[in-house]
Parts: C-alpha cells; structure tokens; sequence
C-alpha cells in the first residue's frame, strides 16, 4: 500500500484522522474503479462528518442495521435492488465499501464475495465492535432464522479503514462495550499488550483509541493461524463467550458488556480448575474490575431478577458451539496471554456458573 500521512497502516489496515478521498481510495486499492458502491446504515449516514463525506459519491444503498439485515430470505431482494442501483458493472471495476457496524460490515462483506463471484471490499467500521473485531479476518455472515451466521464466507476485505472522527462521538454504552472485547484481547494477547492496559483507566474514547492497534494486531495473530476455522485454533477468540453471550440475551447487555462479564466467569472457572494460579486470577480481576469497571456491569445485574439454571442451559444448548447435546468446547485460561482449549460438559458450566452465583438453582 502507498505511503500515506495516516496515524498508522499495517498490511491492509489502516489508521486514519479522516474520511478518505476518492483519490485516496483509489491509492489504497491500486486501482480507481469505475463504480464505487457504497452500502451503508441509514442511521449514520446521517451523522456529520459521514453525511458529508457521501456526497462525493452516487452510487449509495441504504440498509437498516441489525440482525434483520443478515436475514437470509431478505438477501435476493436486495440483491435485485443493488443490481438495479449498480446497472451494468464488471467485477474487476467496482468495489464495495461497507460502512456500518457488524452486521453491515457481515452483509455487505457477504454481498462483495458472491456478486460476480467476489468483488473489492473495504470496511469502514463505524462501531467499535467492528473497528476491533468483525472487521477483521474476512468472515462475512447471515443469518438462518433464529441461527446466527450459518451461511458465509471468508472474504478478507481489501482495506480497513479505522477513521477517528467516525468514534470520536460515540454515546458511552458503546465504549463500555468496546472495553469488554478489548480486554478479551489483552488476555488473550497477554505480554506488553496486557501490560499497556494494566497501566491505562480506561476513562473513554481516548485509552481504547489508544490500544486499538494493539487489540486489531492480536486478533490477526490468532486469525493467521486459523485462516479458514480449520485448526480450531480461531475459537480462542470466543474466550468469555459462552457465559457472556446467555447474559447479554437474558439481560439484554450490550455484546461487549456481557463479554466483560463472561471473562470474569471464565477466569474464575480456570482458577478453581487449577490452571490459572492465584496471582494471575488477582492481575486480571484488578483489571477487569478497576479498569475496565466491570464492577458496574455486576451492579446492574444484581438489581434484576436472576437467571434459572435451566434457562443457562438452554441459552448454551441452542448456541453454536454447543458439539452435541451434552459437550461443548470452553476457553480457559492457564495464565496471562496462554489460552487452554478444552471440551466440557453443559452440566459442568451450569453447576459451575451456579457455585459463582451467574445463576438461581
Ligand atoms: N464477521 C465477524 O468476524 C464478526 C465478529 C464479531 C461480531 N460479528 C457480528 O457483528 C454484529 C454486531 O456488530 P455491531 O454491534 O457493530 O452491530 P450493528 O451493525 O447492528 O450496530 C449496532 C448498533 O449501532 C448503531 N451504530 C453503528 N454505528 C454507529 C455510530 N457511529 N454511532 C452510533 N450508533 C451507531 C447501529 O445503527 C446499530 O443500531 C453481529 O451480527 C455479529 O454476529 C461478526
Ligand atoms: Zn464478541
């Protein structure tokens, strides 16, 4: 990629103050394609600096984001509007920008891989979840019914774009929620990584700014191992997961909140297991509850009418990584930055959330 006067850009990553030029794009990519189409959330197309920025340019779709989005009856439709919208094009001279959240960015992603067999993407993440995860490691998805992400591809996008001014406003339920995965990735991560965020209050926009690049470049370190899921070695990344997604449901958490929650389980669980020792169990729960104010999220819960046991099961058994009826695959953690992948039992996760209290008998 060309040298450019950004904050920072690393492969096909790339850091920037501003909204791009057209030009500038075309830098990016390599090429200026002829048709530049745009598939965007209505909501923050209606945000300054996005509003402005678009008009630069005509071909533009509009979606309302959310799960309904990934729908897949609701896929060839808009396929026909976008055709429609697009005319006569060939794959080698257009490009996609997909400008949303997750589920923009899963279905405009999607789109781009199967329209003329796979067309230029760029992602323009303009929530944090997407600027530090979804939009990363080129899995695209929609949903079947109530099953999440059963039809995809790999698609890695051409370019990430991560523009500042797009976060700078954000309502702080979103940074809240940002913190959470990114204080998956520190554990993850482990060494300095760890050690910058230990050092950080993570008071707002500016510290989670800060470690963006730290947090991108470790989900790219798991997601080279794993390119395609083969391994299993990507599902390091569901740490914190699998308590974290059945709280954000029943509670209606926002994701990266229930996944805060959900280390702590985790941790939790590794420690009384025996593979994480008491000091580490200390280092991350100081972070977690004084840095990352998980405190809060704990607070929260208490003040609503605790979840059932058999409503966990549930919750569990109808999530995906649930192997069969009883087993399931558990991230724990053995230290600070050393994941254990390990098969366990939908009993064994209830009786333990039951011992930590996530659950009523
Ligand atoms: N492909 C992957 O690897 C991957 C990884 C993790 C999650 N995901 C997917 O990501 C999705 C969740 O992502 P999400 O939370 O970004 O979803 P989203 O796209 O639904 O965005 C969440 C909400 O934030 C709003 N929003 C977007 N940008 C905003 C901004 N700048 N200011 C204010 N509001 C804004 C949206 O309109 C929406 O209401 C899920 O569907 C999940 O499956 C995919
Ligand atoms: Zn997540």
């Amino acid at each position: 990629m060309g040298k450019m006067e950004d904050l920072y850009s690393d492969s096909s990553v790339s850091f920037l103050k501003k909204l791009p030029s057209k030009k500038k794009l075309s830098e990016m990519l390599g090429f200026t394609p002829e048709k530049v189409l745009i598939i965007y959330d209505r909501k923050v197309s209606r945000q300054e600096p996005i509003q402005s920025w678009m008009e630069d340019f005509s071909l533009k779709y509009g979606v309302s984001a959310g799960e309904k989005l990934k729908e897949l009856e609701e896929f060839p439709d808009h396929v026909k509007k976008i055709m429609k919208l697009l005319g006569t094009v060939s794959p080698r001279n257009c490009c996609v920008i997909a400008l949303g959240g997750g589920t923009v960015g899963d279905f405009a992603g999607f789109f781009a891989s199967v329209f003329k067999r796979g067309v230029p993407l760029i992602h323009v993440p303009t929530t944090l979840l997407a600027a530090m995860d979804s939009a990363h490691g080129g899995k695209t998805a929609l949903n079947v019914g109530d099953l999440k992400n059963q039809i995809g591809s790999f698609y890695p996008a051409h370019a990430v774009l991560i523009v500042r001014e797009i976060f700078e406003n954000l309502p702080p339920l979103q940074l809240h929620s940002a913190a959470g995965e990114l204080a998956k990735m520190a554990l993850i991560e482990g060494g300095k990584f760890f050690e910058d965020v230990q050092s950080t209050h993570m008071k707002g926009f500016e510290e989670i700014w800060q470690h963006l690049p730290e947090a991108i470049s470790a989900k790219y370190k798991v997601v080279e191992q794993d390119p395609l899921e083969q391994s299993g070695e990507r599902a390091i990344l569901n740490l914190g997961h699998t308590l974290g997604h059945a709280l954000e449901l029943y509670y209606d958490l926002p994701h990266g909140v229930a996944v805060g929650l959900g280390l702590v389980f985790s941790v939790n669980w590794s420690h009384h297991h025996g593979y994480l020792n008491f000091q580490d169990l200390e280092r991350i729960s100081d972070l977690l509850h004084d840095k990352f104010g998980i405190q809060r999220a704990h607070q929260f819960l208490a003040k609503r009418k605790q979840m059932s046991r058999s409503r966990l099961r549930r919750f569990i058994a109808e999530d995906k990584k649930v192997t069969d009826n009883e087993h399931l695959s558990f991230i724990f953690l053995s230290g600070i930055g050393k994941t254990l992948r390990r098969t366990v039992t939908l009993d064994s996760v209830l009786t333990e959330a039951q011992r930590q209290g996530w659950v009523s008998g």
